[in-house]
């Protein structure tokens, strides 16, 4: 189903027509969102505003639709998809390092509320990820099989992810061999954030 994140009546109707359709609701991802470039002097109010409504209210407004049919049900798992940016500064992306430090934050804060509630919130943060993400930036840059080599370089590997390696790491925050994990950020950056 087509959702914008960023607008409740439409998150409201994911969670109502997935209950209708599955019965419950045991797994929520919130892992829309995307970045520009941009240091703050330059970011425009209009763009902040817009970002952090995807980034960072989308993760708010799912988890507020879907946190009471999970309690009802007796529990379930909250995934949202943060950045590395929430642990170490990046150039030139100051809005988008701003929300996913918030994404974070809010994923330590709802793991602490909602515990009681059988309800296990964590987050992932991925290093640099080949995916449709990078389109824009490799599309504004001159040199752009340069930037996809200084891209790769940033991680200690040497190379970018795929999707399905943060899809991995998803899939184990998701399940019940993780279930004493709470409140945590599974970094996925092939050791990025290791030097
Ligand atoms: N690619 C990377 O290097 C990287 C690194 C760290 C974190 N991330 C994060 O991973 C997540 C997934 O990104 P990706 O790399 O797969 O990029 P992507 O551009 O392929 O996927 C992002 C998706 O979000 C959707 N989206 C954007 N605004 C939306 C809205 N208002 N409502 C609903 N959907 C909306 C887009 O349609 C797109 O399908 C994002 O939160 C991104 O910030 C990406």
């Amino acid at each position: 189903m087509q959702v914008d994140v960023s607008q409740a009546a439409s998150v409201q109707r994911m969670v109502q027509e997935t209950v209708a359709a599955y019965g419950r609701l045991d797994v929520l991802v919130n892992n829309a969102g995307y970045g520009f470039a941009a240091t703050v002097e330059e970011t425009e109010e209009a763009d902040w505003d817009r970002l952090m409504a995807v980034n960072l209210k989308g993760v708010y407004l799912g988890c507020k639709y879907a946190i009471p049919v999970m309690r009802q049900q007796g529990g379930g798992v909250i995934i949202n998809t943060a950045s590395v940016v929430a642990l170490v500064g990046i150039e030139n992306r100051a809005a988008y390092c701003a929300s996913k430090g918030g994404v974070a934050a809010l994923t330590r804060a709802m793991a602490v509320d909602h515990v009681r509630d059988g309800i296990r919130v964590n987050c992932v943060a991925p290093g640099t990820i080949d995916s449709p993400y990078l389109a824009p930036i490799f599309a504004a840059s001159s040199e752009p099989q340069r930037l996809r080599e200084q891209l790769a370089q940033r991680q200690l590997m040497g190379r970018m992810g795929t999707p399905e390696e943060v899809a991995y790491a998803m899939l184990y925050l998701a399940s019940d061999e993780s279930s004493f994990t709470t409140g945590t950020m599974l970094v996925v950056d092939g050791g990025m954030t290791a030097r």
